[in-house]
């Protein structure tokens, strides 16, 4: 049975006629994932990589249209196919414009949903190649290059965020960027003459986070001789990043929220607190609604955490900016290894591009590096062939886990879609709540 790697996300209020979609697309060897409501799919799509939504338009508490105009903005060139049982000119209209690419009207065969699924996914379907060709606007950004729409509109953000102190939340895959947007925000805006401060919770003993971050008076605990300033105070009038925010254990989590609240901090053992005015800009590469729902993540803080969301695209799914990367990386690697002329064949690009680049644009620098290590005027396919045991491209064994793990995963997933709701969780997942707690190891 040939396998399809396509996830599609259906939406419909209609429970009957979401299951008969799931159904029949699971036939045709679909991933489809289901949401009953706008603010479903939008968790789905937050933290799973969707190819196709098929959208109802009419439904209770958001429509159709309002989750079109949020993918036109968040997820452009995103495909989407309407289903509904009211059509209206007006309506079709609308979501054309939002770029929906078919409507089907309800009651449709399963012959006709086939048809509009594959053409639809057919049309996006273009050799990388193709869509090379199609060089955008804007090819380089504060260090950043790439041509890809999701490029664009990461600019496009980071333009919006740059001059104010708005907190931003970055999420995305490792070695997708998201300290180097961090840094584009802060130095390309109107405080980078001001400190950029980074923070990376994950490399600092849990037991000395707090004074790291908060400081300390004289004398608040043992070894405390003298009072010091924390990276907080360090970072004030500029911008603090706090990166692998997920990693930060629970009590400096309540004291990061007193600062996002009150804007002030208070040394470790001081009386009094301290005003600042700084931007936070956090990341993380793990799922912060995940973490909620196994409570190691205050659902609070990451609600003012996540005041601007920016999200960095994994590179397999921008194929678009790989040329443009490579030519970078051998524009500044050859010249640092005596190569300033080195440059790359299409075939041996070609092969770059099909790559999935699991560790994502850092994977791709570092591999960019060694071939100009062994190539000599020019990288060929030789020299990517001879990277190909190292390169971890299209390794599905990499991502193979155990099935126990994968499941657990996806319980998890499903309960961050739905707010935590075990018993709509189980619904969804087809089996009753006390198998739910047993396969999560919780009691019911
Ligand atoms: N658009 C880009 N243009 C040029 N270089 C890039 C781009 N995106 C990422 N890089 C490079 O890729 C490497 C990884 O980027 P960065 O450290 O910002 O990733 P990250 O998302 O913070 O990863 P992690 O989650 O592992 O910390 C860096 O060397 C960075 O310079
Ligand atoms: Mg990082």
């Amino acid at each position: 049975m040939e396998l399809k790697k396509e996830n599609l996300l259906i939406v419909d209020d209609n429970f009957d006629m979401l299951e008969v979609l799931h159904r029949n697309l699971k036939a045709m060897n679909f991933h489809a994932f289901k949401a009953s409501t706008v603010t479903e799919a939008l968790n789905i799509l937050l933290y799973t990589p969707i190819d196709l939504i098929i959208t109802d338009l009419q439904m209770p508490g958001g429509s159709g249209l309002e989750l079109l105009d949020y993918v036109n903005k968040n997820n452009p060139g995103l495909p989407s196919l309407i289903i509904t049982g009211f059509p209206s000119i007006e309506s079709a209209m609308q979501a054309s414009r939002l770029g929906a690419q078919d409507y089907l009207t309800k009651p449709f065969t399963n012959q006709e949903l086939k048809k509009a699924v594959s053409n639809i996914l057919a049309r996006q379907h273009k050799s990388p190649k193709e869509k090379v060709s199609k060089v955008s606007k804007v090819n380089s950004y504060a260090g950043m290059v790439g041509n890809s729409k999701a490029f664009e509109n990461l600019i496009d953000m980071i333009e919006r965020v740059k001059n104010n102190r708005a907190t931003v939340l970055i999420t995305g895959e490792s070695g997708t960027g998201k300290e180097l947007v961090a840094r584009a925000i802060h130095y390309s805006g109107a405080f980078a003459a001001d400190p950029f401060v980074a923070v990376n919770c994950a490399a600092i003993p849990e037991s000395l986070i707090e004074s790291e971050l908060f400081g300390y008076v004289k004398g608040a605990f043992s070894g405390a001789d003298q009072t010091r300033k924390g990276l907080f105070e360090s970072a004030n009038g500029g911008t603090i990043f706090l990166d692998e925010i997920g990693t930060m254990p629970h009590n400096v989590q309540s004291r990061l929220l007193r600062v996002l609240q009150e804007k002030e901090i208070r040394k470790i053992g001081a009386q009094n607190s301290d005003k600042i005015n700084l931007r936070i800009i956090a990341a993380t590469n793990e799922n912060l609604p995940m973490l909620i729902t196994q409570q190691k993540f205050r659902e609070d803080l990451y609600y003012r955490l996540n005041v601007v969301a920016l999200q960095t695209v994994p590179l397999r799914h921008r194929k678009v900016d790989i040329p443009l990367l490579v030519n970078a990386f051998l524009k500044k690697y050859g010249k640092e290894y005596g190569k300033p002329h080195i440059a790359i064949g299409e075939e041996a690009l070609d092969l770059l591009v099909s790559y999935s680049w699991p560790g994502n644009v850092r994977e791709l620098e570092n591999a960019v590096q060694r071939m100009i290590i062994m190539g000599n005027d020019a990288i060929g396919v030789n020299e990517v062939n001879f990277l190909q045991d190292n390169i971890r491209h299209d390794s599905i064994e990499n991502d193979l886990l155990p099935l126990q793990d994968v499941e657990r995963e996806y319980i998890l997933k499903v309960l961050a879609a739905v707010g935590n709701n075990k018993t709509k969780a189980a619904e969804i997942l087809q089996i009753n709540r006390k198998t739910l707690a047993a396969k999560l190891g919780q009691k019911l």
